[in-house]
């Protein structure tokens, strides 16, 4: 019996599809998680839900305890996360209201807690980090995107910036030649931890907006939660699919 963690961004605080679920307000050696942990059933699967920027959507990316949101999933004994993220595309054919599911990271962020293995409170330890994704929870989230019949990309470079600001231009035209097909805010250090306590974790990505400088306007913050709002109830979909997969 597995035990499904999901970690919810902008647009997805609460996810009531859980059945029969418990709030769980805890607290971990690293710190409170961004909100109370939700525990319940989906999809016939034990699952817990949590909130990356809180229930309020009040915690910027850089600013988020992201040590104390893993640590407190990895204490209720999730066996795999689907991290869920609002990104822009880079990638031309990544429009708005697509799903991509990443296959590789660059990371932008600085300044950001990063490591459980800082060599104070735990011993200095090296991970493998040459493929960020688990393999197996993007091929789970794909094949069930299929199977609903969604479109999505099955790969992707995830430019993690450090907000809460947009990027510019220049930044974008850098993080193509890079190589970055999405921008977001909050894959790192988010996978890295999870790599480092052993959890199998992969993103499930909404394009909400083309990245700075590739559309004629501005980026609209309405037109982003109008897309949100659009798309949300699809994601959901796929992750109550995704839960039930992991019954069959
Ligand atoms: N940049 C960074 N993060 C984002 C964006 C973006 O354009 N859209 C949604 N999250």
């Amino acid at each position: 019996m597995t035990c499904l963690g999901i970690i919810g961004g902008s647009g997805l605080e609460h996810f009531p599809e859980l059945e029969g679920s418990v709030s769980l307000s805890v607290a971990t050696d690293w710190g409170t998680p961004s909100s109370p942990l939700q525990k319940g059933q989906l999809g016939g699967v034990e699952a817990v839900f949590l909130s990356r920027h809180g229930e309020t959507h009040s915690i910027a990316p850089h600013l988020i305890d992201y040590r104390a949101n893993i640590a407190a999933l990895a204490e209720q004994g999730v066996e795999a996360i689907v991290a869920v993220n609002v990104v822009g595309g880079i990638d031309p054919e990544m429009c708005p209201g697509d799903l991509v599911v990443p296959r590789q990271i660059i990371d932008y962020t600085y300044g950001r807690e990063h490591s459980f293995f800082d060599g104070r409170e735990q011993p200095l330890q090296h991970i493998d980090f040459t493929y960020p994704y688990s393999e197996s929870v993007r091929e789970r989230i794909v094949s069930n995107a299929i199977g609903l019949g969604l479109n999505l990309h099955s790969h992707g470079v995830y430019g993690v910036t450090q907000g809460p600001r947009l990027e510019t231009a220049a930044e974008i035209e850098r993080m193509a030649r890079d190589g970055c097909d999405i921008v977001g805010m909050t894959s790192m250090p988010e996978a890295a931890l999870a790599r480092e306590l052993d959890i199998p974790y992969a993103c499930l990505a909404l394009v909400v907006n083309p990245a700075a400088g590739l559309s004629e306007t501005e980026i609209s913050m309405d037109a982003i939660d109008q897309m949100i709002t659009e798309k949300m109830a699809e994601v959901r979909r796929l992750l109550v699919a995704i839960a039930r997969s992991f019954d069959q």
